[in-house]
């Protein structure tokens, strides 16, 4: 493996852009995927295509490991997080990706992060820590990760909360508070209530895809 690829520290997998896609407005995207616990690099490989045909993917692994299984960041208990971690496992991340960009040659300004519960959490984490680097994002099942002392300008960033309006894991007022902290910090906010719970769901990615097709700006 290249020397500079295994600096970037995480295992990852990077799918460069299809050029075959070249009308399509995602070709220009970079899609960072960022699974749930107990996923890894793979599971959202195909959800990316889908979301964003032709787009290029960085799909990192987490690194912390809860009984065997990969998350991005410590909890204490289920939906009780250690903020320590979380905010040096957010820097880490947000460096990684930095890091890729220059590695690989893409544009953090079409920069997109796709995450899935734990994966949104950190996503969400990095919007309100290290905005810099994602310009985009489509949080799948977010909570609210953390609340910053300082909240960020986030006036340039789009993005898109899918909930389900029955999941036993995030609490529909937690994914509602998310929102109001987003959108203060001045973020361009659209959300999706799903009926269904932690689970996702075939139309919700197609409305994911749709939101993102109209918000991303062409080349
Ligand atoms: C988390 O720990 O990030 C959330 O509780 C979601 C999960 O991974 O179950």
């Amino acid at each position: 493996m290249d020397k500079k690829i295994r600096q970037l520290g995480f295992i990852h997998r990077f799918i460069p852009s299809d050029r075959k896609e070249p009308k399509s407005r995602t070709s220009f995207a970079t899609i960072l995927l960022l699974h749930g616990t107990g996923g890894n690099e793979e599971d959202l490989i195909s959800l990316g295509h889908e979301i964003a045909p032709g787009a290029a993917l960085l799909s990192p692994r987490g690194k912390v490991l809860e009984n065997g299984l990969p998350r991005f960041f410590r909890r204490l208990s289920e939906g009780v997080f250690d903020i320590e971690d979380l905010k040096f496992r957010t820097n880490e991340l947000a460096d990684f990706v930095e890091e890729a960009s220059k590695v690989y040659g893409f544009d953090l300004q079409r920069l997109v992060a796709i995450g899935y519960s734990n994966g949104a959490n950190i996503a969400a984490s990095g919007l309100l820590l290290r905005p810099d680097f994602l310009s985009y994002a489509i949080l799948f099942r977010p909570m609210v990760p953390l609340i910053p002392e300082v909240l960020p300008n986030l006036g340039a960033k789009h993005i898109l909360i899918s909930a389900g309006l029955h999941d036993p894991i995030v609490p529909s007022q937690d994914t509602k508070n998310l929102l109001n902290l987003l959108k203060k910090a001045g973020a361009e906010t659209s959300i999706n209530w799903q009926n269904s719970g932690h689970e996702l769901s075939l139309e919700e990615i197609k409305k994911a895809k749709d939101w993102l097709f109209s918000v991303i700006l062409p080349k």
